[in-house]
């Protein structure tokens, strides 16, 4: 029994390369009302068609997967700039058959002679599922194998006829029902996922035809074809399984996204992260938290942030691609972006990091502070109402309350360097470019526009004067 299986993988296996994926991307998605091509809309901030490439190549190498891009292609090419190079474009969206016919010369040059179709509004689809298909098809010698599922509520579903003896008859679409009575009732649906055999694609892809409700050619006509002219198709029935959902609408989307949230908190609490409110945590595909890490609701971690052990992050943070070292504690409302952030450092509450800020180990960033493009070694602090932009901070640095690197003089950006243990009083402006050499202190309320050496006190305010009252009246 597994030899046998062991023999079937390894056929998949070797055939493999001759292996194309094609992902259906080019319609507007009329039903989510919004000008975003539909495949764009995002889950827990990655993009729709994110998931379905992360799907397909779990078994297929890059340079096998194409995709038919048209509504907003540009957007969508920007968005995936690694798969643009197989975008096929379909210029009007004639259905998701004409897709194909589109796409059809480009997978015949390359050689392939399977090909999996996956619709791009298929978000939480497994590379398992299509491993299962793909065997499937090729054990049972199908010119179409596609995956079929059962539903409740079958609604806008294209649904799937069988005969007496079981067998697929063909695909009824959601909008043709009228044409076919008794098919209204059918809860098996397809899900529009599909292996063809490339070879016996060629003259029945031609023969598609758009008399339907729709106007459009539809890819399951391909059914019909293959069964009048004696070839095979096969259904994969993977049941209930909602992987398999497609998002026509705000509301599935967010449906969609609640299932992979649900998923990843799971995922997290059995590895051993603390997940405080966890309704209310919303961590992306990418993100990586180490057993130990502490996290509480609400909260939102995306891109590829990296949380490690003993870390703790409160409510109401918000962050993406922000490596949280061991023990750094990151406290309530606060946001970062892009940044590194070293073991045992303290961020917030209500602190701002943006892109390109390193925060070595133990350094302190408290309320109001907002940090870009800078690094604080090891042990700086600016804990009240400060920005620092393009800064560098030596170690064990004091940045005072309400001081401010001037860095933008209108035209261009310049950069700031704080030498280690110096002192900046509450409310200097630092107006760069500008230099505080080592352990040197600036009085309250500076405006310093030249370097101070280290080892120095420089103050650059107007002197107070105390003068006597005039009396009213006098
Ligand atoms: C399709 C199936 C239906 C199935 C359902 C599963 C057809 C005719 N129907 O219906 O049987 O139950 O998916 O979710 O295929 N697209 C293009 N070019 C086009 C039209 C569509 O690339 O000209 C792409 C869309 O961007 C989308 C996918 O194909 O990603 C599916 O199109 P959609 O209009 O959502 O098809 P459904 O009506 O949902
Ligand atoms: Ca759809």
């Amino acid at each position: 029994m597994v030899n046998n299986l062991n023999r079937q993988l390894d056929a998949i296996m070797a055939q493999r390369g001759h292996v194309a994926g094609l992902v259906l991307a080019a319609g507007k998605g009329t039903r989510m009302k919004s000008d975003k091509p539909k495949v764009l809309h995002r889950l827990l901030d990655e993009p729709m068609l994110w998931y379905v490439y992360q799907a397909l190549s779990r078994l297929l190498p890059e340079a096998n997967i194409f995709s038919v891009v048209g509504f907003g292609s540009q957007e969508v090419a920007k968005a995936f700039p690694h798969q643009a190079e197989r975008f096929v474009f379909q210029e009007q969206q004639l259905g998701t058959g004409h897709a194909l016919q589109c796409a059809y010369p480009r997978l015949v040059e390359n050689g392939f002679s399977k090909l999996l179709v996956v619709n791009g509004d298929a978000p939480l689809l497994t590379g398992q599922a299509l491993e299962r298909l793909l065997a499937a098809s090729q054990e049972q010698a199908a010119d179409i194998a596609f995956i079929s599922l059962e539903l409740a509520d079958p609604t806008g579903y294209g649904r799937v006829v069988r005969t007496e003896s079981g067998d697929v008859q063909a695909i009824v679409e959601d909008k043709d029902l009228a044409s076919r009575p008794g098919a209204q009732a059918i809860q098996e649906v397809n899900a529009g996922i599909y292996c063809f055999d490339v070879a016996a694609l060629v003259d029945r892809l031609e023969g598609l035809s758009n008399q339907n409700a729709q106007g459009e050619y539809y890819i399951t006509e391909l059914i019909d074809l293959a069964l009048a002219s004696g070839g095979r198709v096969v259904a994969v029935n993977e049941g209930e399984d909602e992987q398999f959902l497609g998002v026509n609408s705000p509301r599935e989307l967010i449906g969609c996204e609640e299932l992979l949230k649900q998923r990843r908190v799971d995922q997290l609490l059995d590895s051993g992260v603390t997940v405080h409110a966890p309704d209310l945590v919303r961590i992306g595909p990418e993100v990586s938290v180490e057993p130990g890490a502490e996290l509480s609701g609400p909260l939102e971690i995306f891109g590829r942030s990296r949380i490690e052990a003993g870390a703790r992050v409160d409510s109401n943070v918000w962050m993406r691609d922000a490596g949280i070292g061991p023990s750094a504690w990151i406290r309530q409302f606060s946001h970062l972006e892009s940044v590194q952030v070293g073991q045992g450092c303290q961020v917030g509450p209500y602190a701002r990091l943006r892109p390109e800020t390193v925060l070595e180990d133990g350094a302190k960033v408290g309320n109001f502070v907002e940090v870009k493009k800078s690094r604080l070694a090891a042990g700086a602090k600016a804990n009240h109402l400060a920005y620092l932009g393009d800064t560098q901070v030596g170690e064990q640095a004091n940045i005072g309350a309400g001081t401010i690197t001037c860095n933008y003089d209108g035209k261009n950006k310049h950069v700031t360097t704080i030498g280690s243990k110096s002192f900046i009083g509450s409310n200097t402006a630092l107006v760069a470019p500008v230099e505080i050499g080592e352990e040197s202190l600036v009085g309250a309320g500076s405006v310093i526009t030249r370097d101070v050496p280290g080892k120095s006190l420089a103050v650059a305010r107007s002197k107070q004067k105390n003068l006597p009252l005039k009396k009213v009246g006098d």
